[in-house]
């Protein structure tokens, strides 16, 4: 049974991700410090408790307990905290992923899908977004990642590392069987809020109603979580077949304004969204849908459960639960 490090595997993605692995048949050990993910989304005989700036700790786990490859998660998401804080993002994002990298090398594993962000491209000039867009990220979050994404190829071409970067667009929705969901501290993500705003009557702020869209709302291309986490196993199988180092979008080339996601959710919920709009939220770009033609033709990738419906309808069972 081939084995695979996750690292991040309490958090949102990668615990969904985790699962997907063990039900494709691969043995699975979880790297995670547990400063965001939570310790009941992993079972606790493949937690392996550590920091990933512990390099000594991640080397020796990988030489105990050797892995076909490495799949990255760990890493610091908020978009306006890394404004306040980015020497936390850097460290985090940046310094913990080269840790991880070195630890790799001690232990010889050179097989790594990285979680990467439509964040690098900022806003970009054409829609949908192609991976041949440049880098331009607009934070400190995608810096971050466009960071790493660099690094990773001169750990290619100087040492051999093959990697597979995906920039996800926007996760969400939930295990259709509702075993582990989305569950941020604070959230800052839009359907979870919606939610919240649905169970209490407080009402959710929709940030802006000027962009320049149809109905004055934000375009997002909204990828359920269970469709990310098929295309890690792909990506993983992909390396593991000796494919050479890729970077891939993650979306569905469909994109839903904040309203018409407000609009589903009270369809699913059965319930109105109270809700009124505030000033744009800074550092948001006004429509980001994905070309993910590479990976459906490169991978033979297929979103299957990311109709907005069948987003709301999993986030909704998975947050009654
Ligand atoms: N939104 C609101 N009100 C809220 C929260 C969000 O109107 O309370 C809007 C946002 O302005 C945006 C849309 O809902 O237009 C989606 O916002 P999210 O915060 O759910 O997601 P983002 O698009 O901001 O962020 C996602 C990922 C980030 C990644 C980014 C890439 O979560 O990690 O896409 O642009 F960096």
């Amino acid at each position: 049974m081939k084995r695979i490090l996750v690292t991040g595997g309490a958090g949102y993605i990668g615990s969904h991700t985790t699962l997907e692995l063990l039900d494709a048949g691969y043995d699975v050990i979880v790297v995670d410090n547990l400063s965001r993910g939570h310790r009941k989304t992993v079972d606790p005989k493949r937690l392996r408790e550590a920091d990933l700036l512990d390099t000594e700790a991640l080397t020796r786990i990988m030489k105990e307990e050797p892995v076909e490859a490495v799949i990255h998660f760990a890493a610091y998401i908020a978009v306006g905290e890394s404004m306040k804080d980015p020497g936390l993002y850097f460290r985090n994002n940046v310094a913990g992923s080269i840790s991880l990298m070195n630890a790799m090398q001690a232990a010889g594993v050179n097989k790594i899908v990285f979680s990467s962000t439509a964040a690098v491209y900022g806003m970009p000039a054409v829609i949908p977004i192609r991976e041949t867009e440049p880098y331009a990220p607009i934070n400190a979050y995608g810096e971050t990642k466009v960071m790493i994404e660099k690094v990773l190829t001169w750990f290619d071409q100087c040492v051999g590392f093959r990697s597979v970067c995906l920039r996800y667009f926007n996760a969400s929705g939930a295990d259709p069987a509702a075993r582990t969901g989305e569950d941020h501290e604070p959230e800052t993500h839009l359907i979870p809020l919606l939610f919240q705003a649905v169970k209490t009557g407080k009402p959710a702020t929709l940030f802006g109603r000027d962009y320049p869209t149809p109905d004055g709302t934000c375009i997002r291309d909204y990828i359920h979580v269970s469709d990310l986490a098929r295309a890690h196993i792909g990506a993983v199988e992909w390396l593991l077949k000796g494919g050479e180092s890729k970077r891939f979008n993650v979306g569905t080339g469909s994109g839903y304004s904040v309203k018409e996601v407000v609009e589903a959710v009270e369809r699913v919920t059965g319930k109105p969204v109270p809700h009124t709009y505030g000033p744009r939220r800074e550092g948001d770009p006004p429509l980001l849908v994905a070309n993910s033609t590479a990976l459906q033709n490169e991978l033979n990738w297929t979103p299957r459960d990311s109709a907005l419906e069948r987003i709301v309808e999993t986030a909704w069972r998975w947050y009654n639960r």
